[in-house]
């Protein structure tokens, strides 16, 4: 295969903390490796207003404590069209770029893998996300942060709602996916987490209450995974008050601060394994593959099935959480 001597990295979709970590990785593997490398700003946007520079180390020292990205990211609608992926890679060819790393979720990869088919290029995936929704990964960039945000911030609503002897249900982020409600809701100590994944099969709320959830408690906390499906923290309010009036009843909606901050330790390790493995896996003559972490190992998944794949939710993880919140 063609020799790749030059790189460029660009993040995408909603940011997530590490992904300053994940850059300067992929930066300065590069460059150990003695590739050039183009940082792209905006996502692919950037590579349809040609805002490209020239990374060196020092371009990403002092990042690596940082949350947000550095290359600043955006949801970019034009590159879904053909036009406009004609367009980016008419940049890429100006200037001489071999191959891309793209740190994004699953939109950003779903991006990815179309242009890399469409003009048969060379890219590999970072997971970046707070959601932790891609497939044949242990955990996405940003995930851990984010999850140790929701505990601190449940912690906190605990204390009124135990002063006030309420039901509280907060709702957190998550796209489609429950992970951040499941396992924030374990490490909060939470009296149990509505998710999409299991919504269509069973009426979470009729099973908590009618289990009598409170019976020992003066105060609770839910955790809703935002989603149409589970109809949020609003919509649960919405239904205690109408089927089962008599609970006191708040709702807390914790929004984009779950995005932000600085990054874990472990965040900003995982960042800095998958971002030197995506060199490894250039010069391993792989294309196409997003990088993952299964059972501490790094691993390549053809970013077709980290996109396509639903990546379930552990049923021990939702038995655990059921087991201890008698
Ligand atoms: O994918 C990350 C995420 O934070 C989701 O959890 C959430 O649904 C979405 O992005 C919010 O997007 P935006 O910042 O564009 O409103």
């Amino acid at each position: 295969m063609a020799k790749i001597e030059t790189i460029g990295i660009l993040t995408s979709g909603g940011d997530a903390p590490g992904m300053n970590a994940a850059i300067r990785a992929v930066t300065r593997a590069a460059i150990c490796a003695g590739m050039k490398v183009k940082g792209i700003y905006r996502g692919y946007r950037g590579l349809l207003t040609d805002e490209i520079v020239d990374f060196r180390t020092q371009n990403v020292s002092n990042i690596i404590q940082m949350g947000g990205t550095i290359l600043k990211t955006a949801r970019c609608k034009e590159f879904q069209t053909t036009e406009g992926r004609q367009l980016a890679y008419d940049t890429i060819q100006r200037h001489k770029i071999d191959a891309l790393v793209v740190i994004g979720g699953d939109g950003s990869l779903t991006g990815a893998r179309i242009f890399a088919n469409e003009y048969n290029f060379p890219i590999i995936g970072l997971p970046g996300t707070i959601d932790n929704d891609l497939y044949g990964t242990d955990s996405t960039i940003g995930y851990d942060t984010a999850l140790n945000t929701i505990m601190e911030c449940v912690d906190k609503i605990r204390d009124t709602a135990t002063s006030h002897e309420r039901l509280f249900f907060i709702e957190v982020m998550g796209r489609d996916a429950g992970f951040l409600a499941l396992n924030g809701a374990i490490a909060s100590g939470a009296e149990a987490a509505i998710i999409p994944e299991i919504s269509t099969q069973v009426d979470q709320l009729a099973e908590l209450i009618e289990n009598g959830f409170r019976k020992s408690k003066n105060s609770s906390i839910v955790l809703v995974a935002e989603s149409p499906v589970t109809g949020g923290a609003m919509g649960m309010a919405e239904r205690v008050k109408n089927e089962y009036p008599g609970y006191d009843v708040r709702v807390s909606i914790l929004g984009h601060l779950q995005r932000g901050g600085s990054p874990t330790a472990y965040d900003r390790i995982l960042a800095s394994r998958l971002g030197a493995a995506a060199i490894d896996a250039l010069l391993d003559d792989q294309r196409n593959v997003m990088i993952g972490i299964k059972n501490d190992e790094i691993v390549y998944v053809p970013i077709t099935r980290a996109i396509k794949n639903d990546k379930p939710i552990d049923q021990e993880l939702l038995n655990t959480l059921r087991r201890l919140s008698i």
